[in-house]
C-alpha cells in the first residue's frame, strides 16, 4: 500500500526532510498558469516536490496531477505515455525557478500510473477520469510542441510583466511630479506677503504635510542675521503631538547644526534621536544657513521614506529659502525706509529744541488711535508713517520763524501755515508715500471748517488727517514750546473735550480720552532726558498751539 501523500505536493513524507522548499516564483507565473490552462496545460513548480499552480475551478485535476507527479518523482520515473512533461525555459526571465509544463493525452487513462495516483491521493478513478477527459487533448504526435508553446507563453508573460512594471514606475513618477508641481503652485500662490514670514512658514508646513501625506513637518530657525528678524529662533511644526513635542525641544539644536547638513538627507531615528525617521533639508540663503526643514511620519505609502519625500521636501525647502531671503531683503528695505523717514522727521523736529521727538510721538498716538477705532494693523502703520512725516514741510519754513521766542507776526504765521502744502509737495513724487499725502496736507484742518489750508469740514477731512489733528494737538499742549509751557494731563484732556465737534472729530476725540498713554509718557521722558526743556504754563488759544 502506498504511503499517504502530501495533499498539496503529492510527495511522500520521507521526501520532505531532504528536499528544500521551492524557490520564490517570478511574479508573472500565476498569469502564465492561467493562460496555459486555456490550452489544457498545467504549470508545475519544482521537479523534486511538484507544486501544481492552483486551479480552484478543477480541484480534482490539480490533486491528481500533484499525486501523479509526486509518485513519478518517488519512483524515479520521468516518461509515462499520455502524461507529457516539458521544461519551461523562457530565457533570462525564467532562469530563477524550475518550471515545467504538463499536458495529458487520451492514452493516460490506460496507464497504471493513473490508478496508482488516484489511490495515492484517495481519489475516485471514475470521477478523476471524468474531470481530466476534457483536457486530454494532447495526442502523442503533438506532445513535442508542449515545451515550445509553454516557453513562448512564459516569455510573453515575463515581457508583459516587465512592461507593466515600467508603466507603473512611470505612472508613479508622473504622480510624484504632479504632487511636487501642485505643492509648488500652492506655495507660490500663498507666498505673496514678505512682511509675514511666520504665517508663510506655517502654510508651508501644512501644505507639505498635506501634499506629501506626511504626518509631521517642522521648521526651526537659528539666530543667523540672514533670517528675517520676526522668525529668528522660532520653531514651527504640524503633526502628531508626540513628534511636535519632540521637535519643540530638539528643533533649536537641529537649527543650530544646520550648517553641518549638506543637501537633503534621510536620517534614521537612531541617528537623530527623533521618534521617527526624518527627511532633513537645511535652509540656506547664499550659502548662509538659516534653519532646517524636517518631515517624516509618512502616513499613506508603505515602506521607509524614499527619494520622493526627499525631493518634495527639498523642493519646498528651496522655495521657502528663496522666499525667506526676499522677506529679509524686504525687512531690510523697510527698516532702511522707516529709518530714513525717522531721520528726516527727527531732523525737522531738531530745528527747534522744543519740538524734539514731536513727530515720533504724534505718529505713536496716531497709530494707537487708529487701532482703537478699529483700523487694521496695516492701516495703523500708514497712519504712523503719516504722523512721522506730518510736519516735513517745516523744512521750507525759515528757522528764525520756527524758533522765534514770543508771539509771531501775521506774516510769520502765514509762513508757518504753509508747511502742510510744502510737505505735500515734497512727498508727492514718491509712489510709496501716496497714501501719506492727505495726512500731511490736511492735519491742520478743523472739524468746524476753520482750519487750513483748504478749510475742509467734518468728514470732508480725510480720516488720517482727523486722527493726526487730535494726536498733534495733544502732544503740542502736553509739551513745552519756546513760546509757552506744557499743560498738565488733566488740563490737556479737558481742553480736548472742549474742542470736540469744533477743533476735533467728536468721535475720535472721545476715543482718544480712553487711550493708554504709558508708552507716550515713555517717549516724552526719553525726549526730556535728551535735553528737551521742562514744562511751563500755556493755553490752547495760542495761535501756534497746533502748528
Ligand atoms: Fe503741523
Amino acid at each position: 500500500m502506498p504511503e499517504m501523500s502530501d495533499p498539496v505536493s503529492g510527495a511522500s513524507p520521507q521526501a520532505h526532510g531532504h528536499v528544500p522548499s521551492p524557490p520564490m516564483l517570478p511574479p508573472w507565473v500565476p498569469a502564465l498558469a492561467s493562460r496555459c490552462r486555456a490550452l489544457s496545460i498545467w504549470i508545475v513548480q519544482s521537479r523534486q516536490r511538484p507544486r501544481v499552480m492552483d486551479d480552484e475551478h478543477e480541484p480534482l485535476c490539480t490533486q491528481w496531477l500533484a499525486s501523479a507527479l509526486g509518485l513519478m518523482a518517488d519512483i524515479g520515473e520521468d516518461r509515462v505515455p499520455g502524461l507529457w512533461i516539458a521544461d519551461v525555459t523562457p530565457g533570462q526571465s525564467g532562469t530563477c525557478t524550475e518550471l515545467r509544463a504538463v499536458a495529458i493525452g487520451p492514452e493516460l487513462f490506460r496507464q497504471r500510473l493513473f490508478m496508482d495516483a488516484c489511490g495515492r491521493a484517495g481519489l475516485d478513478c471514475t470521477e478523476v477520469e471524468r474531470a481530466l477527459q476534457p483536457h486530454a487533448r494532447w495526442a502523442s504526435s503533438s506532445a513535442w510542441l508542449l515545451g515550445e508553446v509553454a516557453a513562448r507563453a512564459a516569455r510573453d508573460e515575463a515581457l508583459l510583466h516587465q512592461h507593466r512594471e515600467a508603466i507603473g514606475g512611470f505612472t508613479r513618477q508622473l504622480t510624484d511630479s504632479y504632487e511636487t508641481i501642485n505643492l509648488l503652485y500652492a506655495l507660490a500662490r500663498e507666498m505673496d506677503d514678505p512682511s509675514k514670514p511666520g504665517e508663510i512658514v506655517n502654510h508651508v508646513c501644512e501644505r507639505l504635510a498635506e501634499c506629501g501625506a506626511l504626518g509631521f513637518v517642522g521648521v526651526a530657525f537659528g539666530q543667523s542675521r540672514s533670517t528675517p528678524p520676526e522668525i529668528r529662533g522660532r520653531v514651527h511644526s504640524t503633526g502628531r503631538t508626540f513628534i511636535v513635542e519632540w521637535f519643540r525641544h530638539a528643533g533649536h539644536g537641529l537649527a543650530e547644526r544646520c550648517g553641518e547638513w549638506h543637501g537633503t538627507n534621510i536620517v534614521s531615528s537612531n541617528d537623530s534621536g527623533a521618534p521617527v525617521d526624518l527627511v532633513v533639508h537645511p535652509l540656506c540663503v547664499a550659502g548662509q544657513p538659516m534653519g532646517v526643514l524636517v518631515a517624516g511620519d509618512r502616513s499613506s505609502r508603505d515602506g521607509p521614506l524614499s527619494s520622493y519625500e526627499s525631493q518634495l521636501v527639498e523642493a519646498a525647502g528651496r522655495y521657502l529659502a528663496g522666499f525667506l531671503h526676499n522677506c529679509s531683503l524686504y525687512a531690510q528695505q523697510q527698516a532702511l525706509f522707516l529709518g530714513t523717514i525717522k531721520a528726516l522727521s527727527a531732523s525737522i523736529d531738531a530745528k527747534d529744541r522744543y519740538t524734539r521727538g514731536h513727530s515720533e510721538r504724534v505718529a505713536h498716538l496716531g497709530r494707537r488711535l487708529a487701532l482703537a477705532i478699529g483700523l487694521s494693523e496695516d492701516q495703523a502703520e500708514r497712519v504712523h508713517l503719516s504722523g512721522l512725516l506730518h510736519d516735513v514741510g517745516k523744512i521750507g519754513v525759515p528757522e528764525a520763524v520756527l524758533c522765534k521766542q514770543g508771539r509771531l507776526t501775521d506774516e510769520e504765521f502765514e509762513l508757518i501755515k504753509a508747511h502742510p502744502e510744502i510737505g505735500a509737495r515734497i512727498l508727492e513724487g514718491i509712489p510709496l508715500l501716496e497714501d501719506v499725502l492727505p495726512g500731511v496736507l490736511h492735519h491742520h484742518e478743523r472739524y468746524d471748517g476753520k482750519g487750513y489750508p483748504a478749510r475742509l469740514a467734518g468728514e470732508q477731512i480725510p480720516l488720517v488727517a482727523r486722527i493726526l489733528a487730535v494726536a498733534d494737538a495733544f502732544d503740542a499742549m502736553s509739551s513745552t514750546r519756546s513760546y509757552r509751557p506744557a499743560m498738565s494731563r488733566e488740563i490737556v484732556l479737558q481742553k480736548m473735550r472742549e474742542g470736540l465737534g469744533t477743533q476735533f472729530d467728536p468721535v475720535l476725540g472721545e476715543v482718544f480720552q480712553g487711550l493708554d498713554l504709558s508708552e507716550y509718557d515713555r517717549l516724552v521722558a526719553q525726549a526730556e532726558s535728551a535735553g528737551s526743556p521742562g514744562p511751563v504754563p500755556m493755553t490752547i488759544t495760542s495761535n501756534r498751539a497746533a502748528a
